[in-house]
């Protein structure tokens, strides 16, 4: 049976009112190499792909798509326990606004008055992720650091999260073609690509080290 992956890709849009949402500057570009490279490694590749504007890849590549932070959730409670690896990179809000109450479902109108948007925090997706996963399983994060703490916040992240490996990338990666990353070991062990690549020669370059720790 071929290895089964599955990736998350891409911003989430969180709703303030039908019509507006918080979201961020994630383009989904790397989480698509990623899916690209894994079916012409001869995956079984399921995308799980945010509201981008980029084209998911070609079948046979599986492509769900999700909005905001609880719709992937759902799609990851379907998808992730037949997984052998899940690469997630999509860039999932932290907080949410939470639903004005005057709002009803509508658009929000302008007033004289000021505004201010509650927020809640979101469940942390990849650290369910992991604290259900089956034996077996490998899980990698994406960690968007300012570059001076991005291998120590990396670090932490694994071990509060639970994780196997994590990519370090710097912020200026967000929406970028090309990343400067390092994969980080739950190990503490640090592999950094050999110099900034093209998000497609990076997705090649990490599932290269990624097959070397799971043999
Ligand atoms: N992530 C997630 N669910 C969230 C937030 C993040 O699954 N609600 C995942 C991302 O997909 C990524 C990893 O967690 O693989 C790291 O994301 P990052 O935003 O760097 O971490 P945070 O937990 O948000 O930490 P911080 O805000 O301190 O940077």
């Amino acid at each position: 049976m071929p290895i089964r992956v599955l990736i998350t890709a891409g911003p989430t849009h969180e709703p303030i009112d039908a019509v507006r949402f918080l979201g961020n500057r994630s383009s989904g570009k790397m989480g698509i190499a990623l899916a690209g490279a894994c079916l012409h490694a001869g995956y079984a590749t399921t995308l799980l792909l945010g509201p981008v504007c980029a084209p998911p890849p070609p079948p046979p590549v599986v492509t769900q798509r999700f909005r905001t932070c609880a719709d992937l959730q759902g799609l990851l409670r379907t998808h992730a326990q037949q997984a052998d690896l899940i690469i997630m990179a999509a860039a999932v809000a932290d907080y949410r606004p939470k639903p004005l109450a005057a709002l009803s479902g509508g658009k929000f109108r302008r007033s004289a008055e000021k505004v201010s948007l509650e927020l809640e925090p979101t469940p942390d997706l990849i650290a369910e992720v992991a604290s259900t996963r089956r034996a077996g399983q490998v899980i990698v994060g994406f960690a968007l650091e300012p570059r001076e703490e991005m291998i120590a916040s990396t670090k932490s992240k694994i071990a509060r999260k639970g994780l196997d490996a994590c990519v370090a990338n710097p912020l200026e990666t967000m929406d970028s073609a090309v990343i400067d990353g390092t994969l980080v070991l739950q190990d503490g062990r640090t592999i950094a690509a050999p110099c900034t690549m093209l998000k497609e020669d990076f997705a090649i370059w990490v599932l290269g080290e990624l097959r070397s720790i799971r043999t």
